[in-house]
C-alpha cells in the first residue's frame, strides 16, 4: 500500500483528482474510455470539486465511464438524500460527461428485480473492460462501499444489510437515524478489489483510529478496509489527522507531503 499523508484535506484531494486526471489524458490521447468506480460521502467532494476545474481547463470526461459504489435502498433517485442526487448535484451536472456513461445502483426498483440488475451492472463493468480506478472513502467502521463487517471478500454488487454504526453516521443527513434506510445496494469487496487502481481517502481525527485498522490491521472480514492490503496497486490519501495514529515504522511505504 502506498500511503501519502497530506497537510489537509485539499491538498489529499487535488491530489486525487489529479491521479484520475493522469489516467483521462493518457486514455483520451489514445481514444480509449477511462472507467472510474466512485463514491459518495463527506469526503470525495473536494476531488469532485478540483476535477470540475480540470474539466473546465481542457480535459474532456467525454470517454469517462463511471459506476458508483452503492446506493440507499429503497430510494427515489430524485430524493435529495440519494446517492444519485449527490453525484449528479455534486459532479456529473458541471462535467462533460456523457449520460449514458453514468452507472449508479438503482434504489427505486422493487425487490425482484434487484438479482437481475446487480447481475448486470458487474457485467456492464466487465463489458467496459473493469474498472481503472476506484475511489474509496473509509466508514467508521471499516466497511468500503456499503460492505459492512462480516462482509465476504467474494462479495459482488447486491442488496445489503446496513449496520448501526453506519446508520447512526448516517442520521446527521436524514433528519434523524429513524430516516435512514436499513438497506442498500452495493458493489462489493470483490469489485471492488477487481479494480486496477484503488485510490481510497480519509480526512479528520474522527477516522484516524479506522485508518490505523484498516493499514495495520490483521486482515479480517470484522474490518472490511483491511481487505485492500491484499490489492497491489492501492493508494492511501490521508491528513495529518487521519494519519496521525499510524505507527510509521511499521507502515513500509509512507511518503509525507506534509510542509
Ligand atoms: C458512506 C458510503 C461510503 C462512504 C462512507 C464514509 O456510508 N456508503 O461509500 O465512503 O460512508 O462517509 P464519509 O465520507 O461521509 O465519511
Amino acid at each position: 500500500m502506498k500511503v501519502l499523508v497530506f497537510d489537509n484535506k485539499r491538498a489529499g484531494s487535488l491530489y486525487a483528482a489529479q491521479i484520475i486526471a493522469d489516467k483521462v489524458i493518457i486514455n483520451n490521447s489514445v481514444n480509449e474510455d477511462t472507467v472510474l468506480g466512485l463514491a459518495t460521502g463527506s469526503t470525495p467532494t473536494d476531488m469532485y470539486r478540483a476535477l470540475i476545474e480540470i474539466n473546465k481547463n481542457d480535459v474532456s470526461f467525454s470517454r469517462v465511464i463511471t459506476y458508483n459504489l452503492d446506493e440507499y435502498y429503497p430510494m427515489k433517485k430524485s430524493a435529495s438524500h440519494s446517492y444519485h442526487y449527490y453525484m449528479y448535484d455534486i459532479f456529473f451536472q458541471h462535467v462533460d460527461i456523457h449520460e449514458e456513461n453514468i452507472f449508479i445502483p438503482n434504489g427505486e426498483l422493487k425487490n425482484n428485480e434487484l438479482n437481475e440488475f446487480c447481475k448486470e451492472y458487474e457485467l456492464s463493468i466487465k463489458r467496459n473492460g473493469g474498472i481503472d480506478i476506484q475511489v474509496l472513502g473509509l466508514g467508521l467502521n471499516g466497511h468500503i462501499g456499503f460492505n459492512e463487517p462480516g462482509v465476504s471478500q467474494n462479495s459482488v454488487t447486491r442488496k445489503v444489510a446496513l449496520s448501526d454504526t453506519t446508520r447512526e453516521a448516517a442520521a446527521k443527513y436524514f433528519e434523524g437515524k429513524e430516516k435512514v434506510p436499513y438497506e442498500a445496494v452495493s458493489m462489493g469487496i470483490k469489485t471492488i478489489l477487481d479494480a486496477e487502481h484503488i485510490v481510497l481517502m480519509a480526512w479528520g481525527n474522527e477516522k484516524a483510529e479506522i485508518v490505523k485498522k484498516s493499514i495495520e490491521g490483521r486482515i479480517s472480514e470484522d474490518v472490511p478496509s483491511t481487505f485492500l492490503q491484499e490489492h497491489e496497486n492501492v493508494t492511501i490519501i490521508l491528513d495529518s489527522e487521519s494519519a496521525s495514529l499510524l505507527n510509521r515504522s511499521r507502515v513500509s511505504l509512507i511518503e509525507s507531503k506534509l510542509s
